[in-house]
């Protein structure tokens, strides 16, 4: 797939400076870097030598945590769908580097009593950062365990007060044409949704690294969604703004194909894609499938919040 790519930025330069400025912004938090010049000039040759991303922390364990063994870190970072930065497995790794992730903000409106905008380092800091370890299921039938970093979406909500009215919350990304492709893959900005309840649900997770390392581009750097009964497209990537709405919000998926991509978007390996069957999955790294389990494995903390409700038809 051909993906738009700036004239003027060497593909070998992409990667290096990405993350060269994230290290650079992290030293600058942590308080490494003292002088006001010294952020404008070079790092000292150790740091600028590694090519880590930098450490998050101090990290708290969390109980909602699997004990699964981990998918390694080079599948989870090279083994990606991000499709404003083309729809090969591989193209994100590749591609996202281009994406600057500082200057962020995040602004969360809507139905608020006190709607706001975030600096991307204020959310970094605005509740303790626990690792939460997730399998993650694709609608395309492959799994993932990831240990992911970051703070329940709800910590963030309840800043701004949602209002009575408030009964979902959209997710919208960003979408830079400068640096993102201009395919007309999905109607960009890429948006995905939930309902308020589930936004609030304490498994549901902004995203701000893995691996205890500060989010690579590709997985949604500075921070993405993470639903982890839902399907991994609900997993809003890049996120710029958080709107509290009255109505159900379109979603990127819905919009381009409705019959195979519901709203709820829930696992369950009861209810097949229109194209291929749910009730297994492919954990990456293993040969065999294994079953599908329902809402992921996570039924004793979510079954609740669909009582009564038909799950064909919302699917
Ligand atoms: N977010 C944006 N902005 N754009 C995307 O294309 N893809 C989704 C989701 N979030 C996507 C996105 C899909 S289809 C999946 S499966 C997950 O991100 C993949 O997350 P991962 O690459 O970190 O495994």
């Amino acid at each position: 797939m051909l993906i738009q790519r700036p004239s003027d930025i060497l593909p070998s330069e992409i990667t290096p400076r990405a993350r060269f400025e994230d290290r650079r912004r992290f030293l600058r938090d942590a308080g490494l870097l003292f002088a006001a010049g010294a952020l404008g000039g070079a790092l000292p040759s150790a740091e600028a030598a590694t090519n880590a991303a930098p450490k998050l922390g101090p990290l708290t364990a969390s109980p909602f945590s699997t004990s699964e063994e981990k998918t390694p870190y080079k599948a989870v970072t090279t083994y990606n769908n991000y499709y404003e930065f083309g729809t090969d497995k591989s193209d994100p790794a590749e591609n996202a580097g281009r994406l600057a992730t500082r200057p962020w903000t995040v602004r969360v409106e809507g139905f608020a009593g006190k709607p706001r905008t975030f600096d991307i380092d204020e959310l970094l800091r605005l509740a303790p950062l626990e690792e939460r370890i997730y399998r993650l299921r694709c609608v395309e039938g492959w799994s993932m365990v990831i240990p992911w970093v970051g703070f329940p979406l709800a910590s963030l909500l309840k800043q701004v007060e949602p209002l009575g009215s408030a009964k979902y919350v959209e997710f919208v990304t960003l979408y830079d044409p400068k640096v993102m492709s201009r395919l007309p893959v999905l109607d960009w900005p890429y948006a995905e949704g939930l309902r308020l309840d589930e936004a609030m649900h304490p498994l549901t997770l902004l995203a701000m690294g893995l691996y205890g390392e500060v989010l690579p581009n590709q997985n949604g750097a500075p921070i993405r969604l993470v639903v982890p009964w839902k399907y991994g497209f609900k997993s809003a990537k890049s996120i710029v703004t958080i709107r509290l709405t009255d109505k159900q919000p379109a979603t990127a998926w819905n919009k381009a194909a409705k019959h195979e991509y519901g709203f709820y978007s829930n696992v369950n390996p009861q209810v097949d894609h229109p194209r291929w069957s749910q009730a297994t999955e492919r954990r990456i790294g293993e040969f065999r499938k294994r079953p599908t389990l329902m809402f992921n494995g996570y039924a004793e903390q979510v079954a609740s919040l669909y009582q009564g409700m038909d799950l064909r038809a919302n699917f």
